[in-house]
């Protein structure tokens, strides 16, 4: 059997981390190595090994994991400890219900609460992403926008979950939104939703964005049923 290489190779740590920034740190660089892919999909990170790396205890270290756990990013398996997670959770169908779910009840408490700055900003990311050709800047933007009409919902533990979602499906765009053909999204899904929501029109915002991801869900399920996604998740 031949060695794997470590996934943690990539990481350059520079010099002592102060005890009071270790979880942060921590956390920051897996995030943004898992996010990019130099951490792959189903590879193990060991407590000790990274307590190793970033010359702290395992407490810091434990703590950041925690943290990348309740963002997704993680599954703490026993006996295995935790694994970078999949890029699609379990079933998309399943996802996508559940987020049109929470996504319309952070949209129906927040249009009455948005200002027009709201709706500028969210014009401006749509205006980004009309031009926008680098993947990974469409699934940020993509996920600010959104957020940027939710925003105002009063429930943090609500638009907590949100967020959650947005992020796992802007990890998803940036690793296969080359492969599924969807080099240039329409706009058109946004633009709309955001007339309903300039014209605090609860009823058809709702309706547009549930429109919007079951579209998404679609191509995705399309997608991932297709030889190619296919293949791509064999090489992971
Ligand atoms: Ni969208």
């Amino acid at each position: 059997m031949t060695q794997k290489p470590n996934p943690l190779s990539s990481i350059k740590v520079s010099g002592p981390i102060p005890a009071h920034l270790a979880r942060s740190v921590i956390e920051e660089t897996l995030r943004a190595a898992i996010l990019d892919g130099r951490i792959p999909c189903g590879a193990a990170l060991r407590q000790q090994d990274l307590a190793d790396l970033f010359g702290v205890s395992r407490m810091p270290v434990r703590e950041a994991l925690r943290q990348l756990e309740a963002q997704s990013l993680l599954n703490v398996i026993a006996h295995k400890g935790a694994v970078v997670a999949p890029l699609v959770q379990g079933d998309a169908v399943e996802t996508y219900a559940l987020r049109i779910l929470l996504e319309s009840e952070a949209l129906r408490l927040s249009i009455p609460l948005l200002t027009s700055e709201d709706f500028q900003q969210a014009a401006r990311y749509i205006d980004e992403l009309e031009t926008q050709h680098d993947y990974t800047e469409i699934g940020r933007l993509n996920r600010l926008f959104h957020m940027s009409l939710y925003s105002k919902a009063p429930n943090r533990r609500l638009l907590k979950l949100v967020d959650d979602g947005l992020n796992e499906e802007e990890r998803f765009l940036r690793f296969n939104l080359e492969a599924m053909g969807l080099g240039k999204l329409s706009q058109e899904d946004h633009r709309a939703m955001l007339r309903a929501v300039e014209d605090r029109d609860v009823e058809r915002s709702v309706k547009m964005l549930e429109q919007h991801l079951n579209r998404a869900v679609e191509v995705i399920t399309r997608y991932l049923d297709s030889p190619e996604a296919k293949k791509r998740q064999a090489t992971k």
